[in-house]
């Protein structure tokens, strides 16, 4: 039997970036998913999982169904492709990392089934994992990201920030300085990747880094980007900016300016809001509550629509900051 634990992760700024050719910060978080793999000899997998009362069997090539097992499925599909597995496998899947929040909970679990798949063979590359995984994700599970997520899990340690650049993976970890707290806050809104408008946003880019006439939408010019469509436009505006931000996020990250990047987060904020609009206004309050109960910065994080928000608090503030906004909206949940 093999095991892996795989952590989730928060994506600090460099939100929706990550396949428009930008630097991203996310952070590998302390929950996790584990998960535990064995040979059963026969031809179909049996996957069941801690959070979830079934326990499936799937023809070994069987496609995805929908299902919250077609991440792993997908994993061992790929990992046998590759020889790294045989036949069948019983898996179980064990996690406290919440899923539909936006912390890369499908990341993990894929990243998981690859490692747990791969953990008999001489060290298989992190980088070569984490593209693994983007590709199950792309082409099983049918969700067009980014690798972020997959890098972000595969790579990163909690508590380090990753400075990854998305075009060709390479990175710089960059502690977080130790009066900086980060919470991670479930907004209670729920939220699906997988249902059509992530794709849209997703193509809405691509069409503006092509009218362009670039490779990255992050190279784009931002006088030029004045002159597409409405929609367009503003897709382009936000990209163009949150690549600036990010990269001033990795200097004054360096630098320890705690203001500074609360700065960078409240504006990647406005602009996922107003220009690639996947806020909700739910979302809104609470990010603007975060702030003016004394966060230096707050932010959705991950693709958006609901789910989790990122908010960077002094340390020494941040148990009496969590009071306040608990009692404004009750219906949060801290996650870290
Ligand atoms: C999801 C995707 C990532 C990235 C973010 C938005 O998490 O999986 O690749 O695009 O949304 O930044």
């Amino acid at each position: 039997m093999t095991t892996a634990t795989i952590p989730g992760r928060v994506n600090l700024i460099g939100e929706w970036i990550d396949f428009n050719g930008g630097t991203v910060l996310p952070m590998a978080l302390s929950q996790s998913v584990e998960l535990q793999l064995r040979a059963n000899g026969q031809d179909y997998d049996r996957v069941r999982s801690a959070q979830f009362p079934d326990c499936i069997d799937f023809a070994i090539n069987a496609p995805a169904a929908g299902h919250w097992s077609d991440y792993v499925r997908g994993g061992l599909q790929y990992a046998r492709r590759q020889g790294w597995i045989g036949q069948g496998q019983d898996v179980t899947l064990k996690s406290n990392l919440p899923v539909g929040a936006g912390l890369s909970s499908s990341a993990a679990t894929i990243v998981a089934a690859l490692r747990a798949a791969s953990a008999h063979l001489a060290a298989v590359d992190p980088v070569q994992i984490a593209l693994a995984a983007k590709a199950v994700e792309n082409d099983f599970i049918g969700v067009p990201c980014g690798i972020m997520d997959q890098m972000a899990v595969a790579v990163g340690a909690p508590g380090c920030v990753l400075a990854l650049d998305t075009r060709d993976c390479s990175y710089q970890v960059i502690p977080l300085p130790a009066d900086w707290t980060i919470a991670v806050v479930h907004s209670g809104i729920g939220r699906a990747l997988a249902d059509g408008r992530y794709k849209s946003r997703r193509e809405e880019c691509l069409q503006a880094a092509e009218a362009l006439g670039v490779a990255y939408l992050c190279d784009g010019d931002l006088e030029a980007s004045r002159a597409l469509t409405p929609v367009l436009a503003r897709r382009a505006r936000h990209v163009i900016s949150e690549g600036h931000r990010s990269l001033q996020a990795v200097t004054v990250l360096r630098a320890g300016d705690r203001q500074a990047f609360g700065a960078l987060m409240n504006a990647s904020h406005a602009s996922l809001r107003d220009d690639l609009e996947v806020s909700v206004p739910e979302m809104d309050a609470m990010v603007r509550d975060a702030a003016e109960f004394g966060a230096a910065g707050a932010r959705l994080t991950g693709a958006g629509f609901g789910g989790c928000f990122v908010c960077l608090i002094d340390t020494q503030r941040a148990g009496a900051w969590w009071h306040e906004l608990q009692a404004r909206h009750p219906g949060i949940q801290r996650i870290a």
